[in-house]
């Protein structure tokens, strides 16, 4: 990561972690009932630091989650460089619906794991040669086509706790 990025990240945890965090210390509570996140080993700003993204159990939000803020918003405060273009030119970042879980909008979690994840950047699916009939592409789980793989390949599951 260059230092423009880097001093640039850092410079929006600031803004964000004032704007979004009620108490950090919050952490301890919510890791007595899930422990199965306190393992985060890649996206090591989601540690200790939940309520920068959650509300509180008993506050209401208008999002999944309870997410303070709809998903991309909360990638993108930090993320800036992102929305100029990712992966390649014009991808979309943003939709109405996930291709692999059309129940969900597609955003940013539709290929990364908020939490942590056993692949590189935090890519939410296994997508391994050696177990998974994605080639070791992260690509060919959405455009399978393009790689001659057959269209009813099972969908893997969201994995959410990067196991
Ligand atoms: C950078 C923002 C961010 C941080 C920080 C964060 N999360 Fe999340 N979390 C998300 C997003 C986004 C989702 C929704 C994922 C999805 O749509 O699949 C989520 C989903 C969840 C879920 C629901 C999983 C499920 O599928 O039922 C739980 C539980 C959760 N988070 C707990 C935590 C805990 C505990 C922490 C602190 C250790 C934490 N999160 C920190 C962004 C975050
Ligand atoms: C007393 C135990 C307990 C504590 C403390 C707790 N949780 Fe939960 N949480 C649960 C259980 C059980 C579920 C699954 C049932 C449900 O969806 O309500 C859950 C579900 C969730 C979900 C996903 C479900 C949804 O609302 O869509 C998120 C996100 C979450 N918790 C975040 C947090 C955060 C952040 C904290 C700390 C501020 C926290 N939890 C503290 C027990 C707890
Ligand atoms: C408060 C700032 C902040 C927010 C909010 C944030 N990130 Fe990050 N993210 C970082 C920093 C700092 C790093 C580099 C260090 C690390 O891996 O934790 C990073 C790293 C990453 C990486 C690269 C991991 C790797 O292995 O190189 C991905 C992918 C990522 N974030 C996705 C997301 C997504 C998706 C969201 C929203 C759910 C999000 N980030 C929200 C600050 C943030
Ligand atoms: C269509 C899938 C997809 C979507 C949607 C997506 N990403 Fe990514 N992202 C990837 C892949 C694949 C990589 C790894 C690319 C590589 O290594 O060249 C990556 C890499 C990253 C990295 C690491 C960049 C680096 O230089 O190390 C960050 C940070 C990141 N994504 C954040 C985001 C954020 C924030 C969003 C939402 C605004 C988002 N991504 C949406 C697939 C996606
Ligand atoms: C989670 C699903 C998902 C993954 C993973 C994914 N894409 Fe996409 N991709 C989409 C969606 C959704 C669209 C827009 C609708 C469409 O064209 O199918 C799209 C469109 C595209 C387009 C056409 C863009 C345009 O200008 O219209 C290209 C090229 C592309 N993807 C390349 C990639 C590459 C390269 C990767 C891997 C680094 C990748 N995609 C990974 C979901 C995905």
């Amino acid at each position: 990561m260059s230092i423009v990025k880097e001093s640039f990240v850092f410079v929006s945890i600031l803004v964000l972690s004032s704007a979004l965090t009620t108490t950090s210390a919050k952490y301890s509570e919510c890791i007595e009932c899930h422990g199965e996140l306190t393992n985060l080993t890649q996206h090591r700003i989601a540690q200790k630091n939940c309520n920068m993204c959650h509300a509180d159990h008993d506050v209401i939000t208008q999002n999944d989650y309870r997410l303070k803020k709809p998903v991309n918003f909360l990638c993108l405060a930090c993320h800036k460089n992102i929305a100029k273009g990712h992966l390649v030119h014009k991808h979309p970042i943003s939709g109405d619906r996930d291709p692999l879980y059309p129940e969900k909008k597609f955003n940013c979690v539709s290929c990364h794991n908020p939490h942590q994840s056993k692949m590189p950047k935090l890519f939410r699916y296994d997508y391994s040669k050696e177990t998974t009939p994605y080639l070791g592409e992260p690509c060919a789980l959405c455009h399978g086509k393009i790689y001659g793989l057959p269209a009813n390949l099972p969908v893997p599951p969201r994995n959410v706790y990067g196991d």
